[in-house]
């Protein structure tokens, strides 16, 4: 079933960041240096680690969001596929983030995230507008001509 691994890995990696947020509480309110981290507000190794928390939580609940389409639409298989590995490579943005901020890794993984999350959402939104009612017809050109009296009413 595609989507699961999304909704799966969603709901872990919003825990996850969750947590990651009562780190932050610590780092502001109570760890020793509060006051240069607090100073630091807007910059540097502050700035990244909000940015990650922030990122990692919306990210998340995308793959949620995601997760939760692609188990009940009826998506086709290879694309459904695609769109789930993409989603879930979008979570490299904020990790890659936290792990710039953490390890002062390069932050190769952010744009490389960031793609794969833009290609997930724009597949998945041209999916959905090609999904179609059951008995509805391939194209809106092979509608089935309307009827002379409806187009009177009409
Ligand atoms: C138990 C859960 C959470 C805790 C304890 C928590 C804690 C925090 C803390 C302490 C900050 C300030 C960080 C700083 O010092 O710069 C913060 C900022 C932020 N959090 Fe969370 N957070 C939680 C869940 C979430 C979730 C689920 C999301 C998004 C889906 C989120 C989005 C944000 C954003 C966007 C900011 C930045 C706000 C700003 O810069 O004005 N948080 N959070």
């Amino acid at each position: 079933m595609q989507g699961k691994k999304n909704l799966a890995a969603g709901f872990l990696f919003l825990a996850g960041f969750m947590l990651y947020g009562f780190v932050l509480i610590y780092l502001r309110d109570l760890a020793p240096g509060k006051e240069a981290w607090i100073a630091d507000y807007a910059d540097g190794k502050h700035l990244e680690a909000r940015m990650a928390h922030a990122h990692g939580g919306l990210f998340a609940l995308i793959n949620v969001v995601v997760g939760y389409a692609l188990v009940r639409l009826p998506i086709g298989a290879s694309s459904a596929r695609c769109i789930s590995w993409l989603a879930l490579a979008g979570m490299l943005l904020p990790v890659g983030i936290l792990a710039t901020a953490a390890l002062g890794l390069p932050p190769l993984l952010v744009p490389v995230g960031g793609l794969c999350m833009i290609a997930a959402m724009v597949w998945l939104g041209l999916a959905s507008a090609s999904l179609r009612e059951p008995g509805e017809p391939a194209s809106a050109d092979a509608r089935p001509p309307v009827d002379a009296n409806e187009r009177k009413a009409t």
